[in-house]
């Protein structure tokens, strides 16, 4: 986690550093600050809490006159989320300033060293010592180029970094691990940072740095290098499709609340060029040479292991595939056992968490096939599968992940669709009447979605003393529910717990009572009749309901809150927003910073 950019041009860097560090702010945000070079001098801001801290210490005097230098945002790994902490690091001769994202695991065995060496620290980060062992290297080799070379040998673990001199005004050293690190080359102007919305506002033209590379620019030239030998590597430049509007509030009060409402758009995105209207076909080129798996292992975190829960409902039913799913932290440390036709799935929006990473790495070691479903173009995630389909939410900025998720359930939807098709066991009717359903539904959600944000609000705001809540679904419903009890804790800090309806008398009902509230996702379909009979035992406990359902339940629960409904699976994409909402809705009427949750990052990228 941890956002860093890196700035050298012909514009006064540190508004455009700031600006970059506020679309950097989803990865991180308990301390913040900036490094430049003026008059022969590093100067150094740092300020603990948000980046609006960060602001009020830049008096508008010399910090005008930079043209270049490096930011940060942290999320904290080692050591306090305060001033002193915060990056920039500067070394003991306050020659070199660096900021960093990722772990140095190592670092306290560096830092005895360096301290044998008479090096003396001023934070606990192990930040500061990769920036004396930088420091300490170039003593020795007269260049910072050679110097970074030698530090990275002796490190271990994961890292983007930037570096600036005070020796070298222009000048900026950066280089990657396991951590995110992308160029952006301008007119008159370069960047690098850990996302491309951090400098998008001033160019779309990128290049994806790789593991082991070491990228050395100032405003018109850059050259990338191999780390540990530094033979230059050639690098091709992408141009993005993003536009700067996606990764802007537009008008919303907070970016989820934008995203929620940009679903409808999502999943015409999604289908887009995706289905043949004429013979129900699906198209997903990126998968065409991979035959139909025997077994589907589907690994993820967070959000998008909700929805991996929520494909192997499909995929069992649609196309006859069993599928494990599995937290990665969890596969990541367990003996993997090789099958023949079994490929694994791994889902993530944005491509770089680092136990999704690591479970890639540990899949292909043993040779196994990886397709990726991602949402972000030159991910690591996306970079490391054998094969990858791009879910095309857009930049998704707000820490709670929604539009993500939806993407992500467009894709399960059609990848079941496709190898149900694959296997012979796509028949006409099912796959027309599925068509036929996704064509129509972007359109009503598109419509329901100020109703839905209505209601969740009035029901968030009778419910909002609550301490605890329940979430409960049966079938395909049961990961939504986990979700939107995750999405409730997430941004309210109400203590939420999702579980299949069937399961709650064996223990939980013991905390039903008159304060401990229940959302039901209780659907009209064939499942209803079960779910009905443990809401009476909730009832008989004296426990208060919210039946999330459609017309023609008949439930009799304190609160029913019917959306449109639709043909079979796809109801889930209203019952999604529906939850993102009421978690929305909650946060906002108890005053809780919605985009930027307290302790959380968007993007993980340590373990
Ligand atoms: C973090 C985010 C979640 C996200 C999870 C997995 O915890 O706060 O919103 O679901 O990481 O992220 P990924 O990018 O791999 O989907």
């Amino acid at each position: 986690m941890c956002g860093i950019i890196a700035y050298s041009g012909h514009r006064p860097a540190v508004p455009v550093l700031v600006q970059g560090l506020k679309s950097l702010e989803y990865r991180g945000y308990d301390s913040a600050g900036l490094a430049f070079v003026h008059m022969e001098k590093l100067h150094l801001f740092r300020a603990s809490g948000k980046l609006e801290a960060l602001e009020a210490k830049l008096d508008s005097g010399h910090v005008l006159h930079a043209t270049s230098g490096i930011g940060h945002t942290r999320w904290a790994t080692h050591g306090l989320p305060n001033e002193v902490n915060a990056h920039p690091h500067l070394d003991v001769h306050a020659h070199l300033a660096l900021v960093h994202n990722g772990i140095i695991e190592n670092f306290q065995d560096l830092k005895n060293m360096l301290s044998g060496c008479g090096c003396s620290f001023r934070s606990e980060t192990d930040t500061e010592v990769l920036v004396c062992l930088i420091s300490h290297g170039l003593n020795q080799t007269g260049s910072i180029r050679e110097a970074i070379s030698w530090a990275l040998n002796l490190i271990e673990g994961s890292y983007a970094f930037a570096l600036i001199s005070k020796d070298h005004p222009g000048t900026i050293w950066a280089a990657r691990q396991a951590s995110p690190l992308i160029f952006g080359q301008g007119t008159g102007e370069n960047f690098v940072a850990s996302d491309i919305p951090a400098f998008l506002p001033f160019t779309k033209d990128v290049v994806f740095l790789e593991d082991n590379e070491l990228v050395e620019m100032n405003s018109s030239q850059w050259t990338v290098f191999n780390a540990s030998t530094l033979a230059p590597v050639s690098k091709s430049i992408q141009t993005v499709a993003w536009d700067v509007q996606a990764a802007r509030k537009g008008g919303y009060k907070h970016f989820m609340l934008k995203e929620i409402f940009e679903q409808p758009k999502v999943i015409r995105d999604c289908l887009s060029g995706r289905i043949d209207r004429k013979t129900g076909n699906i198209h997903l080129p990126e998968i065409e040479n991979l035959p139909a798996p025997g077994r589907l292992h589907i690994i993820a975190c967070g959000t998008s292991y909700h929805a991996g829960l929520w494909a192997k409902y499909l995929m069992e039913d649609m196309a006859r595939i069993p599928v494990d799913v599995e937290i990665a932290s969890e596969f990541r440390y367990k003996p993997l056992v090789p099958e023949q036709d079994k490929v694994y799935l791994t889902i993530s929006q944005s491509g770089e968490t680092a136990d999704t990473l690591a479970a890639i790495a540990l899949v292909k070691k043993h040779g196994m096939p990886v397709l990726g479903l991602c949402n972000v173009v030159g991910s690591s995630i996306a970079r490391e599968s054998d094969h990858v389909i791009f879910t095309q939410a857009g930049p998704e900025i707000s820490v709670a992940s929604t539009k993500a998720m939806c993407s992500q359930l467009v894709l399960i939807f059609l990848l079941s669709l496709y190898w149900a098709a694959r296997k012979g066991l796509l028949d006409r009717q099912t796959a027309e009447k599925a068509i036929a359903a996704f064509e129509t539904l972007p359109g009503i959600l598109e419509r329901s979605l100020p109703l839905m944000r209505e209601t969740a609000a009035s029901i968030g705001r009778k419910y909002s003393s609550s301490r605890s809540f329940f979430f409960l679904g049966r079938g395909i419903y049961f990961p939504l529910a986990l979700e939107g009890a995750l999405k409730l804790k997430e941004i309210s800090y109400i203590h939420a717990e999702g579980y299949a309806a069937g399961e709650l008398k064996h223990g939980p009902i013991a905390l039903i009572d008159p304060d401990f509230p229940t959302l039901a996702i209780a659907p009209p379909d064939h499942l209803l009749g079960k779910v009905k009979s443990n809401l009476k035992e909730i009832q008989a406990r004296k426990g208060r309901i919210i039946a999330l359902t459609q017309e023609g339940s008949g439930l009799e629960v304190d609160d029913t809150w019917n959306v449109p409904r639709t043909w079979g699976y796809l109801n889930s994409f209203f019952m999604l927003p529906a939850l993102q909402l009421f978690a929305y809705e909650t946060a906002v009427y108890l005053g809780k910073d919605v985009d930027q949750p307290r302790n959380l990052a968007k993007s993980v990228t340590v373990e």
